[in-house]
This record gives C-alpha cells, sequence and structure tokens, in this order.
C-alpha cells in the first residue's frame, strides 16, 4: 500500500485542533494550522489514547492521557512517557477535499 486515500473536506478542520479519521486499519489525526494541514499516526505510542483529542502548541500535540507532547511534524515525541515516534503523514488538498498518502509498514 503507498495509495492516496481521501480523508473529507478541508472545511471539516478547526484551526489549531485535531479531527480523527479512521481508514482501514489506520487511525489519523489531523490538524489544521494557518493554511497548512499535518496529519500523524492518532495512537499514542505509549498506551491507548487519542492525538487528535489533545491539546495543540504550536506544532506540538499534548497527548490527553499522559501528557507526552508529539511534533506533528515529524512524529517525533519530545517529553516523556512516549519514547517512540508516530507515523506521519502526507497531506495534500485538491479542491477542498484532503487526501493523506499511506505508506507500507517499515
Ligand atoms: S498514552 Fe500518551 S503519553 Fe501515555
Amino acid at each position: 500500500m503507498n495509495e492516496w486515500c481521501v480523508l473529507g473536506p478541508l472545511a471539516d478542520l478547526e484551526q489549531e485542533a485535531g479531527k480523527r479519521y479512521d481508514i482501514g486499519e489506520e487511525r489519523i489525526a489531523v490538524f489544521l494550522i494557518g493554511d497548512d494541514v499535518y496529519a500523524i499516526g492518532d495512537r499514542c505510542s505509549h498506551a491507548e489514547a487519542s492525538l487528535a483529542e489533545g491539546e495543540l502548541f504550536d506544532t506540538e500535540v499534548e497527548c490527553p492521557r499522559h501528557g507526552s507532547s508529539f511534533d506533528i511534524t515529524t512524529g517525533i515525541p519530545h517529553s516523556l512517557p512516549a519514547t517512540t515516534p508516530v507515523p506521519t503523514y502526507e497531506v495534500r488538498v485538491t479542491d477542498g477535499v484532503m487526501e493523506a498518502r499511506l505508506k507500507d509498514p517499515v
């Protein structure tokens, strides 16, 4: 799998807030900051939590369960207890519709 999958209308996003999309087995957290759209794995790498429900501070989202901060541009956690990055996804917007590129697991 290395394909573009439709997420939904860009208009569904709110500024500086996360929204979760389920695409098959993938859970993707999407964030809108200004005109930029960022997509990362929604499942926190520490335990079960939705990063789309976390609070955004600039380009870092704070996990709502134990507070690890993940850089939404890289997926890298910058604070404990999470130590493993979450995936990032390329996003494109065509005629107001967002698509994410799903990659094969590495
Ligand atoms: S579940 Fe996210 S930091 Fe623990």
